[in-house]
């Protein structure tokens, strides 16, 4: 077995025996045991969230004072704690209409870990999940209080430059982040984005 193999199945074990629905849920727990981005009391939106592993991370750093609201294309079976989630498009140009109707009120903190079905053709696979996240980007005013924060992953790629280029113009500060939980091999980076400066 190959190393990142050994590993993918290691923390795939691991989420089995702590009840989290994915492997998934240890990228999570990693950058926020590292930087603090999702804290009690906080209101938390989760684009892609099934089945489910980030939305349990959350829920338990948000408490019974904060809320999570997931969305997918795919039904996620009940999670436990303040959490809502509703199957929706993230493409649907009222989506930011259908989150409001559903938040208590904006949210403090962004979570994406979006994946399209991948086709194996890597070039291609990079611009729709580009395109998938720019979706995101492009509603936060609607939905993110100013000085919130986002994690977003994205595939690595020709239109990573830009893209990030995008969001530094909206967020004070944006790292790069690979946490030990993601493959190495697998050219998926997150970006940790902090201040949002709101829409004016
Ligand atoms: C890697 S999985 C997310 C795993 C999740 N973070 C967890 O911890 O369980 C990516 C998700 O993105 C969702 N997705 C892909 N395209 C979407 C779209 N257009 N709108 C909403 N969700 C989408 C997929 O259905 C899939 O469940």
């Amino acid at each position: 077995m190959r190393l990142q193999e050994a590993k993918r199945d290691f923390y795939r074990q691991l989420a089995k025996r702590m009840g989290f629905k994915s492997r998934a849920a240890f990228k999570l727990i990693q950058i926020n045991r590292k930087y603090k981005v999702i804290k009690p009391g906080d209101v938390v939106v989760d684009f892609g969230c099934a089945p489910g592993g980030w939305l349990q991370v959350a829920a338990e750093v948000v408490g019974k004072d904060g809320f999570v609201l997931g969305i997918d294309l795919k039904k996620v079976e009940r999670i436990k704690g303040n959490v809502v989630t509703i199957v929706a498009d993230v493409t649907d140009a009222n989506i930011s209409k259908i989150i409001l109707e559903r938040l208590p009120r904006m949210a403090n903190v962004i979570l994406s870990d979006l994946a399209p079905k991948v086709s194996g053709i890597w070039e291609l696979d990079h611009i729709k999940q580009i395109d998938l996240t720019r979706k995101v980007v492009a509603i936060l005013p609607q939905i993110l209080n100013k000085g919130g924060s986002a994690i977003l992953k994205v595939f690595e790629g020709e239109m990573i430059n830009d893209f990030i280029k995008q969001v530094k113009e909206i967020f004070k500060e944006v790292r790069i982040i690979k946490p030990k939980a993601s493959r190495s091999g697998s050219s998926e980076i997150y970006l940790l984005c902090i201040n949002f400066q709101g829409s004016n």
